[in-house]
């Protein structure tokens, strides 16, 4: 039997075929350009808070941080005590002990500020879980941040621009933006009442973006949580704020006499408390529990050790923790990112950056 005739496709038209394909290459481009803020200059995009952070800082820093650039290695471990686990299904909060590697740092762009430039001090964890999975966190040592949306970040970081005829932030612009963003008094506040600590050791380190917690049972609750330390508090003294880089010898020396330890506290929202608005605290009066000991044992230069190569992206996180509403949590997911992918570039092009590294390096 003569089989039945199949229609001919029409023969492509070469310049339509040409056509689709110049106009799918367009779609990307313009994909890569939006993305980049080429089209939109006025939207806030990771490239514009990273030039900013750059700008801020003075001069070029390759191979460092974009923020939070002074700083250095630690190596330890967590245990769980097991109490974490009525909160969350994640591993890490089983009974057991989990490896970390961490950075201590303080905020700003230059590497080689003296450990005066902020109040604040910062503890960035990798917590690698025995599954594979990892959890990522960068606290700073205030329980709030200065601002509420990223837009205002922005904002704060170009009133911090260095004015060209002092090399220094223009005060009056500081001022006003302060002035005009009343949401930054409660960080203010705290600032003004609690003296940076003399020590990283003895500094609590703060979450402050609240994550989103679900349970074995499928129960999910906000939390915040602070790493409290078991060295007690002292505030900086005279001869302290007169070295340039005593944090880091402070803390080499104390590791001499062994191990330090902090408590990781979960802080559970009651309902109603904001998950979106790191300028605001939670009543004091909430649930805490204390999930177990984070021991930190020995530090490495940052130069050469693992938190180098780090991006302690704050959205990294095991099943059972999950961002929260907060939207600093996206746009430091992003800004982190090109920190990162500039850094690491400028280390892989210029492999001598880890020799001259060590001059600015904390240790
Ligand atoms: C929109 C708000 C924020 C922006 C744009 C921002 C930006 C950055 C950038 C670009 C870095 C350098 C990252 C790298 O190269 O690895 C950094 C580091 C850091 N930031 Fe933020 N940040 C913001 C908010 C916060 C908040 C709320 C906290 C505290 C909870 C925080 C804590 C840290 C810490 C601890 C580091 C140092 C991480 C390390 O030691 O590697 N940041 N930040």
């Amino acid at each position: 039997m003569a089989k039945p005739s199949v229609p001919n496709p029409a023969p492509a038209c070469v310049p339509c075929r040409l056509a689709v394909i110049g106009a799918a290459v367009l779609v990307l481009a313009g994909g890569f350009a939006y993305t980049a803020g080429w089209l939109t200059p006025a939207r806030l995009t990771a490239p514009r808070i990273v030039n900013t952070f750059e700008s801020v800082a003075g001069q070029p820093h390759p191979g460092y941080r974009r923020n939070h650039a002074k700083g250095l290695c630690i190596e330890g471990y967590f245990d769980s005590n097991g109490e974490g686990a009525a909160l969350s299904n994640a591993e890490v909060f089983a009974a057991g002990r989990t490896p970390v590697t961490g950075r201590f740092a303080v905020p700003g762009g230059n590497p080689s500020a003296p450990d005066t430039s902020s109040p604040v001090r910062s503890l960035a964890l990798l917590f690698q879980l025995q599954n594979g999975e990892q959890w990522r966190t960068g606290m700073n040592s205030t329980p709030v941040f200065a601002v509420h949306t990223p837009e205002q970040f922005y904002q704060q970081l170009s009133a911090a621009k260095p004015d060209p005829a002092t090399g220094k932030p223009d005060p009056v612009k500081l001022k006003a933006f302060y002035a005009a963003n009343p949401e930054t008094q409660p960080f203010q506040a705290w600032v003004k009442a609690h003296p940076p600590s003399s020590s990283l050791a003895n500094a609590a380190y703060y979450s402050i973006n609240a994550f989103r917690f679900t349970d074995a049972a499928g129960n999910t609750r906000a939390v915040r949580w602070a790493m409290v330390p078991e060295t007690p508090y002292a505030p900086i003294t005279d001869a302290e704020k007169a070295e340039k880089n005593f944090l880091a010898a402070d803390l080499d020396q104390r590791l001499q006499n062994g191990p330090l330890r902090w408590h990781l506290i979960l802080t559970v929202a009651k309902p109603g408390d904001p998950t979106d608005d790191a300028t605001l605290q939670w009543p004091d009066n909430r649930q805490h529990i204390d999930a177990g000991t984070l021991v930190i044992d020995h530090t490495t230069s940052q130069a050469n050790g693992t938190c180098r190569d780090v991006n302690f992206d704050p959205t990294i996180l095991p099943a059972g923790i999950a961002p929260s509403d907060d939207p600093l949590l996206a746009a430091r997911s992003a800004a982190y990112a090109l920190s990162y992918k500039r850094r690491t570039r400028e280390e892989a092009l210029h492999p001598a950056i880890h020799q001259t590294q060590t001059n600015g390096d904390h240790s």
